[in-house]
């Protein structure tokens, strides 16, 4: 089979250039412009927080009154002896003032409370609210390099490895209690790994088998255990313990709904068993969501057992009560720019040059800080051919599973055309596929870039018998089979995703080939993408590090990345999944560099996705919210909602906003 780039260098180099060429990659990525300036300081990681006893502790005044009417038991009671302690020397505006209210804008919805069985909550922050996990990824944006050994702890106080890295021991947090007052123990971690990510019927987040090739957990005793690897790890896999992924639920509530443990439950009675019209859900996380009327808000309240305090000893978080109100991601932009809400990502390239215009007078309510590109558009195309339904489904798989097809969609897209179209100006890059610019481990120099070329898409095309044989301007499936029509399954409510996919298809309209646009709902999206039921898949990716979330776009488990989850593997495939595993299991940051720049050029000489273009996202504030640190990226090892560290954040007596709520905590 002929590859456009070998054929370019044929005809294009002399005898003699061709034969020291092939290391270098026919085309190399256009010149990148930055638009972020921020220099920040970076500091170590016990500067933002430790673990430590205090000598006294308090609490926000309402809880006082709780307190003092009999309704709840003592702070000190309630914390850990020795909880998480915020270090006042990393907050730019130092301890907070309690009360008051934050305000958040989603898009999304909430589809339940079971996060453990793979339900969201809406996005946006919600979950993070929410949840506490493991380990912690968002802070360390602002960790200098030396210290950068892996994820910061959180329920995981601290953890170690055996000789021969078999084996990962994992001291816990004692005396961390649920939103409830039950005690969170091992046991809430074994049940969430062994009856969540390990069953198979459950749809985790992090997927069965994929953390540490398959390891199993070993309880020790209330607040330790471990896991136990088939092959040696390193300090790396403790990063998927983070967000979404290592974030156990309440097993002393979930347990009775789970149908191992009940005869008369079924897994979708137990997926469902915290619907979202029930409140509260028992938590961990700061907030505890009290009230939701659907497609208007969620209100949360301040969870009285969180377990995290400041140096003076005041309980955290700092507000009262958080909001969410439901309405579209472009409205979050609006309303933080408005000043009527207090934050948002903003990562919709078509509202930028209005929101930067706004923002930057003196009077504006709020501070926007643009960042590295972290945000990334792609196509991916499903190649488990095996698992497809019908015999025509699993001919197109068969076809994408060809190299040359992935890469003559590649060379017929215009980037340029398509970064104008979501919006004029500096913001889009040519998006290629693996990881974003704006990760650690990207390399321009690694990466293959496919360049606006149809006529050499089109041969590819011609060789693949990809061609129009009833000449009605569409290519037929080889053999002169049906026309090539492909359903590309879209969130419709992501005006970016849904904007270049419409640019995409006319363009590959141009070589014959036809998308044929699917928009569904969020929560549809997230699971026809998850459980790998769709053909074509067209999203807004994150790729910045390997092991977050990274079933989305790489190799890392028996039914990962998502576009061929049951399937088969192609060759460079199982390459790029060996380089996985050594990333995972090598400690050394040189290797680890090495080995990320093998899988960018595999994953993108390979057209692995069809990407488009990347973009920097900006942080929008609301400047009456204080501790928002000025350098904290949208996206870097999580979203600003986890790396902006909203426990922390806080807003003066005078500024504050009115409680809807005031007094209340969650009842159970
Ligand atoms: C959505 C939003 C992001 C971010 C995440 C957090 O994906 O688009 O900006 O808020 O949720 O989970």
């Amino acid at each position: 089979m002929t590859n456009l780039k070998n054929q370019k260098l044929m005809l294009g180099l002399t005898t003699a250039l061709a034969l020291v060429a092939p290391a270098a990659f026919a085309d190399e990525m256009p010149p990148e412009t930055s638009l972020s300036g921020l220099d920040v300081e970076l500091i170590g990681r016990e500067d933002i927080y430790s673990y430590g006893s205090l000598d006294s502790y308090s609490e926000a005044p309402m809880l006082t009154a709780l307190v003092d009417a009999g309704t709840l038991p003592p702070v000190g009671e309630r914390l850990p002896a020795e909880p998480i302690v915020f270090a006042s020397g990393a907050m730019v505006d130092g301890v907070g003032e309690y009360g008051g209210v934050f305000r958040h804008v989603i898009g999304g919805r909430p589809e339940g409370w079971n996060w453990m069985a793979g339900q969201h909550q809406g996005w946006g922050g919600i979950n993070m609210a929410m949840q506490e996990c493991l380990v912690r990824q968002g802070p360390r944006w602002q960790v200098r390099a030396e210290e950068q050994s892996g994820p910061l702890p959180n329920l995981a106080r601290s953890w170690s490895f055996n000789d021969d890295n078999t084996e990962l021991t994992i001291n816990l947090m004692e005396g961390v209690r649920w939103s409830d007052g039950d005690p969170f123990d091992v046991e809430d971690v074994r049940f969430w790994y062994e009856d969540n990510v390990q069953d198979e019927s459950v749809a985790s987040r992090m997927p069965a088998g994929s953390f540490g090739d398959n390891a199993t957990l070993e309880v020790i005793d209330d607040y330790t255990f471990k896991f136990v690897f088939t092959s040696p790890q390193s300090e790396t896999i403790v990063e998927n313990l983070a967000y979404i992924q290592g974030c156990p639920g309440p097993s002393h509530v979930l347990k009775d709904q789970h149908p191992t443990y009940n005869g008369d439950a079924t897994y979708d009675s137990y997926t469902q068993s915290l619907p979202n019209d029930v409140t509260p859900p028992v938590v961990l996380g700061a907030w505890v969501p009290v009230v939701h009327r659907p497609d208007e808000i969620v209100i949360m309240r301040r969870n009285p057992y969180y377990f995290k305090v400041d140096e003076s000893g005041q309980q955290l978080p700092y507000y009262n009560e958080m909001h969410f109100r439901l309405s579209t991601w472009g409205d979050r932009t609006a309303q933080a720019v408005a000043g009527s809400g207090d934050f948002s990502n903003m990562e919709d390239p078509g509202n930028y040059v209005e929101a930067l215009r706004q923002s930057q007078s003196d009077d504006s309510p709020v501070a926007a800080n643009f960042g590295p590109r972290v945000l990334a558009w792609r196509m991916v195309l499903n190649m488990d051919a095996a698992g497809a339904e019908g015999e025509d489904e699993a001919a197109m798989r068969t076809l994408f599973r060809e190299t040359d097809f992935r890469l003559a969609l590649s060379h017929a897209l215009d980037r340029d055309a398509i970064g104008q179209a979501l919006a004029r100006g500096p913001f889009a890059y040519p998006y290629i596929s693996g990881f974003a610019t704006g990760s650690p481990y990207y390399d321009a120099a690694s990466s293959d870039y496919q360049p606006f070329d149809q006529a050499g898409a089109m041969a590819l095309l011609d060789g693949l018998d990809v061609i129009d044989t009833d000449g009605n301007g569409l290519r037929n499936m080889p053999g002169g089979g049906a026309d090539l029509i492909i359903p590309v399954t879209v969130d419709n409510g992501a005006n970016a995703s849904t904007k270049q996919l419409e640019a995409m298809a006319s363009q590959l309209e141009e070589i014959g080939v036809r998308l044929q646009m699917r928009g569904v709902d969020q929560t549809t999206a997230d699971t026809v993408f998850t459980g790998g039921q769709f053909t074509a898949f067209f999203s807004r990716d994150n790729i910045i590090l390997p092991t977050r979330e990274s079933c989305r776009s790489w190799p890392s488990g028996p039914s990962c990345p998502h576009f061929n989850a049951g399937g088969e593997r192609l060759d460079f495939e199982v390459e790029v999944a060996d380089m996985l595993t050594a990333f995972q299991s090598t400690g050394d940051a040189a290797e680890q560099a090495k080995l990320a720049r093998d899988m960018q050029r595999l994953v993108t000489e390979n057209a692995y996705t069809i990407g488009t273009v990347q973009i920097p996202a900006a942080l929008l504030v609301n400047k009456r919210i204080k501790n928002a640190h000025p350098g904290v990226p949208v996206f870097m090892y999580e979203w600003a909602e986890d790396s902006v560290i909203r426990e922390r954040l806080w807003t003066a007596a005078e500024d504050q906003i009115d409680e809807v709520l005031p007094g209340q905590i969650a009842e159970y």
